[in-house]
């Protein structure tokens, strides 16, 4: 399979943002055109006609940029609050000893998804459907941490997956946006996953590290575990809402808030002069207030969120915390200030806000949509299966030695 060109675009809060990639020598190329986002909220798509207008013009302004045309099939990031994750776990038994092939990888992927499905009931049927699933490991027999069962043989196959499912209605939705601009859904990517791509070089092994996506309207987080998301999940928080609370406490106008926020916005007040004293702007008046009341109340807002991510790990596993070794930090608003030291101080383990994959691309706002092209190119590693939502053809097959071939031969007609 050969990738030509990789078209994503991303529906924030904050931005609209279409990018073209393009493998350009070792690595990859990439064009990305950005919009002020209209019709969006937390990632839903509330006003139609706006969410287009806004997509067409980042849209207009990568075609003038790009240096090809744009391919008539898109990638979408999808927001955390519009999908569901659960752990699952399945298995088939063969009559004898078979050598796998990927039509049996494909049989148990499929009763994993329908166990799942099952299991969670008809209402999450109805109303989501499958985007992501993701072998966390399978089992062959007694052997288990297989990354790729292919080629192997065995009377019983397992597989140990992370599902992720979306809203029905909001992939309609994208659909149809899509089908407006004479663009088809090639596929969706749930955010913080791609993020979690758009963070990864070539020695990055997430294993008990946690991976938090913080947005303008969004933060989302996945726990890794031996390289596998065990945990996703959202909160509907973002800068947007540490804007809304400085508005709220001080009673500032919009823009003021904004200046205040982009001119002394910290998350650590700590490590703020306490003397230092600055003007907030009521129209034709101000007053006086010590500089450190402005980091004092996003650390307020910001200490919370981060709470309640540790408390929704602790709730779910209390090792997820314990074991936690790491924690990685990315998306437009990991770009405040200190928000790495505040961040270490409650999840008690190193915090980072690691570069993007791709050394061309620098702001770790981006790190959801350059992790699509990552995610993409994913897909085709034939050793370690990232994704098998759809059913893996034969070019998973491994190419197995060929005493492997004559086993295989042996294996089949015993
Ligand atoms: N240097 C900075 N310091 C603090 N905040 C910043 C900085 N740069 C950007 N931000 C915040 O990051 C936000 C954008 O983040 P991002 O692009 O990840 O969000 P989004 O994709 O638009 O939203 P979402 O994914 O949550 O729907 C901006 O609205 C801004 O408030
Ligand atoms: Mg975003």
């Amino acid at each position: 399979m050969l990738v030509q060109k990789i078209l994503t675009l991303d529906l924030g809060t904050s931005a609209v943002r279409a990018s073209l990639s393009f493998q350009k020598g070792d690595d990859f190329a990439f064009y990305i055109k950005t919009a002020p986002s209209r019709g969006i909220k937390n990632g839903n798509i509330i006003n139609m006609a706006s969410a287009k207008e806004s997509l067409s013009s980042a849209l207009n302004a990568l075609k003038l940029d790009a240096p090809t045309a744009l391919p008539n099939e898109a990638y979408v990031l999808v927001p955390g609050g519009c999908t569901l994750g659960y752990q699952v776990e399945a298995s088939i038994e063969f009559p004898g000893i078979k050598t796998i092939s990927h039509n049996d990888v494909n049989v148990v992927k499929n009763k994993a998804k329908d166990e799942l499905l099952r299991k969670k009931g008809q209402t999450v049927k109805s109303y989501y459907e499958v985007i992501h699933v993701v072998p966390q490991e399978f089992v062959v027999d007694a052997v288990d941490g297989i990354q790729n069962p292919i080629g192997r043989s065995g009377r019983r196959l397992t597989i140990k997956a992370f599902i992720v499912l979306a809203s029905r209605s909001h992939v309609k939705t994208l659909e149809e946006l899509l089908k407006g601009l004479n663009l088809n859904l090639k596929g969706i990517v749930l955010q913080s996953f791609a993020a979690s791509f758009g963070i990864r070089n070539k020695n990055s092994y997430f294993n008990n590290n946690l991976v938090i996506y913080l947005g303008a309207g969004n933060t989302e987080f996945i726990y890794f575990r031996e390289d596998k998301p065990v945990l996703s999940r959202h909160l509907p928080f973002g800068s947007e809402d540490l804007l809304e609370f400085i508005i709220k406490k001080l009673k500032v106008s919009r823009s003021e808030a904004e200046r205040l926020y982009n001119e002394y916005g910290s998350a650590y007040a700590f490590n703020v002069s306490k003397e230092e004293v600055i003007h907030v702007n009521y129209g034709s008046r101000s007053i006086k207030v010590p500089k450190i009341l402005i980091a004092a109340l996003i650390q307020l807002k910001l200490r919370d969120v981060f709470k309640d991510i540790k408390a929704i790990l602790t709730e779910e596993d209390t090792s997820f915390f314990e074991n936690l070794n790491g924690v990685f930090l990315t998306g437009g608003l990991s770009k405040l200030k200190d928000i790495d030291v505040l961040a270490e101080k409650i999840f008690k383990a190193p915090v980072t806000i690691p570069p993007l994959s791709h050394s061309n691309v620098e702001d770790v706002a981006l790190s959801p949509i350059v992790g699509v092209t990552d995610y993409i190119l994913s897909l085709m590693d034939r050793e370690k299966l990232s994704d098998i939502k759809e059913d893996l053809t034969k070019y998973y097959e491994k190419r197995g030695s060929f005493f492997a071939s004559i086993w295989r031969f042996i294996a089949d007609i015993i």
